[in-house]
């Protein structure tokens, strides 16, 4: 069962395609994401009260140009088209669109010559907007006017308020559009006459009903990690069926300080869901002992992962449905039109399990982005620690230490590891950075100690601001922070001599040093 009003946004491999789903979902309406390359029925079928036109990178004149059946346009429903969207708009309804004199890329200001409809109630004539285009809009097509201009597009937005058809060279989307979001309200709300239904309480109703509907009396079984999606899930489910969900948590011994106690300590006191707490972490070790190679660690650590999810599974008798924390991007990712419109990436998590375990999959949250999981997570009262958890890797502090995997080394990097995210939070930092951890390398350096020479292993820091983990910079920690992390690190934490910073963005580097 969805929302009332679904906003259908048609993909041209615009690496901004899932922005625009975001933004229109903040304004409480519901969208999602499809190729363009759905046919007319697919889109009858889905009911949209509204359709968008992605961006994309192509020139509609280029060979093989996506297109869309225009008779989109003839729907009766209102539509938007951004930058590309708006140029095979143009092309299918009979404008020109040529290449325009220089390329306009980054930020730009137009004219409003229209001051209703997408511009309403902004009360500026120049607004700052971002572009991104080769091609222009070099005649619109009959029934349309002109709505903006900028300095290299005369069309810089367009519209046939008889039609609801309406048409942006700019991205409305990216926040360097400052008033894009009061635009894509404008189109919602007053062009569309949507209704705002979208909210995370809306949406917890709806899946509990969907849930108890579809489960009905069987059982379910839901891995958890211990991070924000898988959580969510289990306590979602939990609400919508009681006994009948267990959670299997494969403690794999490479976990942060105190994380599984935490787990557990949550899932049995606070919510009193059923959980099987599979203490693996002994049988991970042993089959990760002389392992160095970092693609092996990892092969070893999703194998194992499987076996013991797998055995303790079966120790649960006859279970129909497993649960997964999947998202939305993952899964646009596999549908998505070419694009680089999908960017978040898959690693090995709790959600790789094998399809020989033939139970049939709930996926609560694949409608969701990870901000409204996050939002859901606050609506069902989880812990604010929880919701705003960090990315952790699935294989965990195994792509922290470099070089053998060992007990001791483990300790080692635990400790130091906690304090770097005390520190980070006690200076407030934890909110505003993307990651913040400690790595233990594979090299000893010489230090001295009171009188005594040492020969301890060297820490590295790593604080990185990123969006979506695709690209990330260092952090300007504050040195007086830094400071305290290394002091603390080198007193307190016994076999670590020196602490570093490391001051990489990514790329070339990447965020985990595995
Ligand atoms: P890299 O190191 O590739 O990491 O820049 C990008 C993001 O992905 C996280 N990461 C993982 N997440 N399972 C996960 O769920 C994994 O195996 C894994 N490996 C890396 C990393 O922490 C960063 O946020």
């Amino acid at each position: 069962m969805k929302p009332q009003s679904l906003v259908l946004i048609l993909d041209f491999g615009s690496q901004y395609t899932q922005l625009i789903a975001r933004r229109v979902r903040e304004l409480e309406v519901y969208s999602e994401i499809h190729p363009c390359t759905i046919g007319l029925d697919r889109i009858r079928e889905l009911e949209p009260k509204a359709v968008i036109l992605s961006g994309g990178p192509s020139s509609v004149y280029d060979d093989g140009a996506p297109q869309v059946d225009p008779q989109v346009f003839s729907l009766g429903v209102p539509v938007l088209g951004i930058c590309y969207g708006m140029q095979l708009m143009a092309h299918a309804l009979g404008g020109r669109v040529e290449p325009a004199d220089s390329r306009e890329y980054g930020p730009a200001e137009i004219l409003v010559s229209d001051p209703g409809a997408l511009f309403a109630g902004l009360n500026e004539d120049r607004l700052a907007v971002w572009m991104s285009h080769g091609d222009r809009l070099k005649a619109p097509p009959a029934g349309f006017t002109t709505m903006a201009a900028s300095g290299n597009s005369p069309f810089a937005a367009m519209g046939d308020p008889d039609r609801k058809l309406y048409g942006v060279q700019f991205h409305p989307e990216v926040a360097h559009t400052p008033k894009g979001g009061e635009i894509l309200a404008n189109f919602l709300f007053k062009i569309a006459g949507l209704t705002p239904d979208w909210t995370m309480a809306g949406f917890i109703d709806r899946t509990v009903a969907d849930v108890r509907a579809r489960v009905g009396s069987d059982r379910v079984i839901c891995g958890l990690s211990g991070g924000v999606d898988s959580t969510v899930t289990a306590v979602l489910l939990h609400k919508a069926l009681g006994h009948q969900l267990t959670c299997i948590f494969v403690d794999n011994g490479l976990l942060r300080k105190n994380e599984a106690d935490d787990v557990v300590r949550l899932f049995h006191e606070r919510y009193h869901i059923p959980l099987v707490h599979a203490q693996a972490g002994s049988g991970f070790l042993e089959k990760l002992k002389g392992i160095t190679e970092p693609e092996q660690k990892r092969k070893i650590i999703g194998h194992e992962f499987i076996r013991v999810f797998e055995a303790e599974a079966k120790s649960l008798g006859e279970v129909k449905y497993l649960a997964q924390g999947t998202l939305y991007p993952d899964v646009i990712e596999s549908v998505s039109f070419k694009g680089p419109s999908a960017t978040i990436k898959t690693h090995h998590n709790v959600g790789g399990l094998p399809e020989t375990m033939k139970m049939a999959l709930i996926e609560p949250l694949r409608e969701l982005f990870k901000d409204e999981v996050r939002r859901v997570g606050e609506e069902l009262g989880l812990p604010e620690d929880l919701v705003w958890r960090q990315p952790f890797p699935g294989p965990g502090l195994a792509v922290r230490i470099l070089g053998e995997i060992t007990p001791e080394r483990l300790a080692v990097l635990r400790e130091a590891d906690a304090i770097v995210r005390q520190e980070i939070r006690a200076a407030g930092l934890h909110r505003q950075v993307w990651q913040y951890f400690a790595v233990l390398l594979p090299v000893r350096s010489v230090g001295v100690m009171g009188d005594q020479r040492t020969y301890e292993h060297v820490a590295a820091i790593r604080v990185v601001d990123s969006r979506d983990a695709m690209t990330a910079d260092w952090s300007r920690v504050p040195y007086d922070v830094l400071a305290v992390i290394s002091n603390r690190i080198i007193n307190e934490v016994k076999g670590i001599n020196r602490v570093v910073y490391d001051i990489s963005s990514k790329p070339p580097a990447t965020i985990e040093w595995e």
